[in-house]
């Protein structure tokens, strides 16, 4: 089984950044939890992190036909991009959206979810561990 964990802006600087609501956790933190999961459950993931809408477009695109699932957290595009939704739906590779942060608690403009409309579980709130809680769930789907 091979997922694709894709993530948006700023997400590569988890533990820099407001530190209150991501946590202290850095982003090659996550790296490391990922690869652990990896090995625990005999899978292959891999990871892309963009600051840029149009190569997160090409990404999903070229996970096509090569990935079984993905794991993205778009970050920002969360909340404007039509663009990643319409890749998402594009490629009809089951999807888990996640959110370190509990977007529900946050600005409304935070509420809106353009990408999850094509993803068929969000977690959100759950601080890095929610990516590996992510992963689980896609290998769940994926065995059904
Ligand atoms: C985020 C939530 C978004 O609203 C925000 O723009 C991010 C991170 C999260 O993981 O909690 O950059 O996707």
């Amino acid at each position: 089984m091979k997922i694709l964990v894709i993530n948006g802006p700023n997400i590569n600087m988890v533990g820099i950044r407001e530190p209150g609501i991501y946590g202290k956790q850095s982003f090659s933190d996550l790296l490391t939890m990922l690869q652990q999961t990896a090995k625990e459950d005999q899978i292959t993931i891999d990871q892309f992190q963009s600051n840029h809408e149009g190569a997160i477009v090409d990404t999903i695109q070229a996970a096509l036909g090569v990935y079984d699932g993905i794991v993205i957290n778009p970050a920002a595009y969360t909340h404007t991009s039509v663009a990643i939704l319409d890749a998402l739906k594009a490629v009809s590779i089951p999807a888990v959206e996640v959110h370190i942060s509990d977007v529900d608690a946050r600005e409304s403009f935070r509420q809106i979810s353009y990408a999850g409309k094509a993803c068929f579980a969000t977690i959100k709130g759950h601080g890095l561990q929610g990516y590996v809680e992510a992963v689980r769930l896609l290998e769940k789907k994926l065995s059904e």
